[in-house]
């Protein structure tokens, strides 16, 4: 019997700009390792906003120019996303503020985490957000796609780290 595939669900705000962004990069980085049927990415917002919207255009272009297709329509998190997922990666504080109340000290606490704090000299560093791009031009979607890049290296190396089934 295969292991369960992990589950990962990466949150924003808005779900039209960061955490598509790594949905996208991570499913890259996966699938470039030979995992694609160990690991699943998804990702999700905090905010109802952009329900049913595509990635933001910026985002969808800067991901062109590096051969990176983003894909899917914006959704909200759920409650029941906790129990979907094994993992919750939050792209910055507040995400992860809003994702931690919205688990009300439940289990699914225990699988939030911040993107960031994989990235070992971003939280050394003290740089735990991935700063939101949205209002701001298109030098901060290609600041996202670097600094989610380099987390999402670290995220793999620390899946691989641990023993299946990984959680
Ligand atoms: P995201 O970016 O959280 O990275 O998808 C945003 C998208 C939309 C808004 C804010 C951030 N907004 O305020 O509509």
């Amino acid at each position: 019997m295969p292991d369960p595939p992990v589950r990962i669900c990466f949150v924003c705000l808005g779900n039209i700009c960061r955490s598509p962004t790594a949905e996208a990069l991570m499913r890259r980085r996966v699938e470039d390792a030979g995992l694609g049927h160990r690991v699943h990415v998804d990702s999700a917002g905090t905010g109802a906003w952009h329900v049913g919207d595509p990635p933001d255009g910026r985002a969808a272009a800067e991901g062109r120019s590096r051969g990176i297709a983003l894909h899917g329509e914006a959704r909200q998190f759920q409650h029941s996303d906790f129990e979907r997922f094994d993992l919750v990666v939050a792209m910055d504080r507040q995400n992860q503020a809003d994702l931690r109340r919205l688990a009300r000290g439940g289990a699914g606490e225990g699988k939030i985490h911040l993107l960031r704090n994989f990235d070992p000299a971003a939280a050394e560093a003290g740089r735990l957000d991935v700063p939101d791009p949205y209002y701001g031009g298109d030098e901060g979607f290609a600041r996202v796609f670097d600094l989610v890049d380099d987390a999402c290296r670290g995220l793999l190396a620390a899946l691989l780290e641990r023993e299946p089934p990984w959680r």
